[in-house]
This record gives C-alpha cells, sequence and structure tokens, in this order.
C-alpha cells in the first residue's frame, strides 16, 4: 500500500519540525525551559501517533490477511463442491502418481472412499495387466507437453473397482503444475451400459447380416429352380412343339397360303417365347455362370444390355485365366451386382454411355460400373424404399468386401465394389 502524496509530505514536514524542535531544545532548553516543556510534549505526542498508525496498521494487515484466507477457503469450498457434483470421476495424482484429489463420483465409480484413496497409487484401479504401460503412457504424456489428450489408443479402456471388478471407461488426462511440480487430472466415465449397447448393437448387426445372408440364398436357391424348370421343362416342350410344327408344315395342303401363313406365323411365336423363356431363365439364374464362368456370364450381361438399352456400353474384363479360382458366391454377388446396377443405368441414368471395368488382383475382384447419365444424390442413395443398392452392400459386406456409390468422374454415376475372390466368411447365396 502506498502512502498518498501529501501524508508523505505532511508526515516529512513533521519529522522535519520534530528534529528542529529537538536539536533548539537541545542547545537553548537549559536558557528556554518551556522550550523543553513543548520539546517534550511534541516528542510525546509523536511518540503516541506512531503508536496508533503501527496498531491500525497491524490490524488492517490482519484484517486483510483474514479476508484473504476466507475467499481461498471459499473458493476451496466451491471447487470441492464442484468437484463433487461432477458427474464424472475426476481424480488429480501428483508427480508419483500418488492420488491427491478424488471426488464423490470416483468414490461412487471405484465403490472407494476418499481417504483410503488419498495417498495411494492410482494403478491400484488399474487392471494388473495395464500396470506397466500405464506408467510409460503417464511419461510419454508428460513428455509431449500437451495439456490434455484422451487416454488410450485401444477402442475399449478397462478399470479396476476396489472391489476386484473390471469395467470399462472412457477417460481423458490433463496436466498442470503446482507449485512448480506437474499434477496430472484424469476425468473418467464408467462406460459398461454403453459398452452393453454397442456389444448388442454389433451383435444383432452380424445376425441381421446372417439372416439377410440367409435371404439372399433362399431367393438364389428359387430362382435357380426355377430357372431351371424354365430352361429345362418349359424350353424342352417349346422345342418339341417347334419341330411338330415343322412336321405340320411340311404336311399342309399345297397351295392354301391362308394356312401356311398361319403356320409360319405360329413358328414365330414359338421362336419369340423360346427367346422369351431364355431370356428369363437367364436373367433369374445366371446358369452359364455355372457352365461358362464369370467373365462369359459379365459379357453376355453386358451385351444385353447394350442390346435392350440402347445405352452404348463397354466392358474391360481381364483375361479368362485371371478370373479362376472364384468363389462361386463371389462369382454370383460380381453377377448381381453387375445386373443390379445396368438396370439402373437403364431405369434412372439417363445415359448414353456405360463403362463397365471388372479387374483382379491378388485375392481381390473389383468391378467398376459408371454411367455419363444425371448422377445420383445423397437423398437417392437413402430412399427408404430402394432395395438394390442395399441389396449389393448387404451382398457384398458379408463378403467382407467394400461397396462405394457416387459420382463418376465423368459426371454420372460410379458403383466401385471390392470383393475377396475367396471370402473367409460363410457363404449368402
Ligand atoms: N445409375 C444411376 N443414375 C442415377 N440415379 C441412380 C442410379 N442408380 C441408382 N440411382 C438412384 O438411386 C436410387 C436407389 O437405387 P436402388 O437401386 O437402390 O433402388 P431402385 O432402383 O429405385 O429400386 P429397386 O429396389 O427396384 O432397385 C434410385 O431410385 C435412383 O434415384
Ligand atoms: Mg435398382
Amino acid at each position: 500500500m502506498w502512502l498518498k502524496p501529501w501524508v508523505a509530505g505532511l508526515g516529512l514536514a513533521l519529522a522535519a519540525a520534530i528534529v528542529v524542535l529537538n536539536f533548539a531544545a537541545a542547545s537553548l532548553g537549559a536558557d528556554l525551559p518551556w522550550l523543553m516543556v513543548l520539546d517534550l510534549v511534541a516528542n510525546l505526542a509523536v511518540l503516541g501517533v506512531m503508536i496508533v498508525v503501527i496498531v491500525q496498521a497491524a490490524l488492517q494487515a490482519e484484517a486483510r490477511e483474514t479476508r484473504a484466507r476466507t475467499a481461498i477457503e471459499e473458493s476451496h469450498g466451491r471447487l470441492a463442491a464442484v468437484m463433487d457434483s461432477a458427474m464424472d470421476a475426476i481424480i488429480a495424482v501428483d508427480q508419483d502418481q500418488r492420488i491427491v484429489l478424488f471426488n464423490q463420483a470416483a468414490e461412487a465409480t471405484f465403490r472407494c472412499g476418499r481417504e483410503q484413496a488419498l495417498g495411494s497409487r492410482l494403478d491400484r484401479f488399474l487392471p494388473a495387466r495395464f500396470r506397466a504401460a500405464h506408467g510409460a503412457h503417464i511419461e510419454r504424456f508428460a513428455a509431449t507437453g500437451v495439456t490434455s489428450r484422451r487416454m488410450g489408443d485401444a477402442p475399449t479402456l478397462w478399470a479396476l473397482r476396489a472391489d476386484g471388478v473390471e469395467f470399462p471407461i472412457e477417460a481423458s488426462i490433463s496436466q498442470a503444475s503446482e507449485g512448480g511440480k506437474p499434477l496430472y487430472t484424469v476425468i473418467l466415465r464408467d462406460v459398461t451400459r454403453r459398452k452393453e449397447y454397442e456389444d448388442m448393437l454389433v451383435r444383432q448387426q452380424a445376425e441381421l447380416r446372417e439372416i439377410s445372408a440367409r435371404v439372399l440364398e433362399a431367393r438364389e436357391d428359387e430362382k435357380t429352380l426355377l430357372a431351371r424348370e424354365l430352361h429345362d421343362e418349359l424350353g424342352q416342350q417349346l422345342t418339341a412343339l417347334k419341330i411338330d410344327l415343322a412336321w405340320l408344315r411340311e404336311r399342309l395342303p399345297a397351295g392354301d397360303a391362308a394356312l401356311v401363313a398361319k403356320a409360319v406365323h405360329m413358328t414365330g411365336l414359338v421362336d419369340q417365347t423360346m427367346t422369351a423363356v431364355r431370356r428369363i431363365s437367364a436373367d433369374l439364374r445366371p446358369l452359364m455362370l455355372d457352365d461358362l464362368g464369370l467373365q462369359d456370364a459379365v459379357a453376355w450381361l453386358v451385351s444385353e444390355f447394350s442390346k435392350h438399352s440402347g445405352v452404348d456400353c463397354r466392358l474391360d474384363a481381364p483375361h479368362e485365366s485371371a478370373l479362376e479360382n472364384v468363389d462361386r458366391v463371389v462369382a454370383i454377388t460380381v453377377y448381381r451386382v453387375l445386373q443390379e446396377s445396368l438396370t439402373n443405368i437403364s431405369r434412372h441414368a439417363g445415359a448414353k454411355h456405360a463403362w463397365v471395368i471388372l479387374g483382379a488382383s491378388g485375392n481381390w475382384l473389383q468391378l467398376e460400373i459408371e454411367d455419363d447419365g444425371q448422377g445420383i444424390s445423397d437423398a437417392d442413395l437413402a430412399r427408404p424404399r430402394s432395395l438394390g443398392l442395399k441389396g449389393i452392400r448387404e451382398r457384398v459386406l458379408y463378403l467382407g468386401g467394400s461397396v462405394e456409390v457416387g459420382r463418376a468422374p465423368r459426371g454420372g454415376t460410379r458403383v466401385l465394389v471390392r470383393v475377396p475372390r475367396l471370402p473367409s466368411q460363410g457363404t449368402p447365396a
């Protein structure tokens, strides 16, 4: 606290006056007794004032100290209240990893009273197998100089309650220094429930994927059955009908042009029906996939698509030998993905050109279908009632592959699928 200038000036003037008076009294006091008396009174007055000032200053200093102490205590109280009202467990440790702060949530989370926790080492709350690594983590964290970060590289961190039960946590750590010594604060949350839900979700997703794979399998089986019936039964009967028609035509009475025309028309109809049966059965089940292999089946699909859709579609496929040893399920998946993508192009794209690139490298097959149509939007992808692309995704993910659907570099739509040649998973179809 600084003295005001006029107070300091007055004090100096008074001190000077007292000094002068003391000198005067010392030299003239013998002749002038009243001067001695005046000097004594003045000295006593100054002494009194000084005592009053010192006492007052001491009282003020003490009051200030009390106020500061109260403020610190209040601040500590507030901090403790905030710590204890926090939902998350907060634990602070010193440089030796000894616990110096343990809030109420930490007591509940670790089922351990504050008195037992304070002063003990933090790693008592870690499962034994993580203790060695934990110390090294803290040291590395200290060395980074980063003030705070999420703890742990593993997807799940584990902690240990005082009763010996392990539980999953999510934690962050921060560092500060107190009186020149490092102080680490760990804020953590028990995520047992969330982990249970996550595990349940993962399990259910796997189950749903399995169910969807079984449904696809059943559909493929039904299609196969239908395709075989169509191809073998109906196809053979139509062939027989055609032979019979030819036989009849040869025996028609000569000169009856109307009868001959009718027979020719009927033969034409039988031909068209046979073509339709072949097409429908091929759509239902790529029999040629079994008979000719993936490359020819893909080539057939592309050429049929070009013929019927009016879209000029180019195929770039590797040599047949590159597509050997492709699992049957993978071949069916590639075929179905191509079938759905080409159908989508003719139904939605308004494209003039399309490109199909089938590639094989190592254990992976890659199928890329691109068009120069209007392109696909996020809203298109999210249509709840559209199942084609979702079906592709399901089939491919089940085999351990990946799917990308989005804008093509040329502006249209691009479907890019990668599947392992020999999937390690189960078989969907
Ligand atoms: N090549 C494409 N070009 C433009 N839009 C496309 C293309 N492919 C798909 N889409 C859009 O994405 C949507 C979803 O396609 P998806 O194949 O999932 O369903 P769908 O063809 O509408 O119905 P389905 O369930 O019969 O296949 C389509 O409705 C369409 O709007
Ligand atoms: Mg579709």
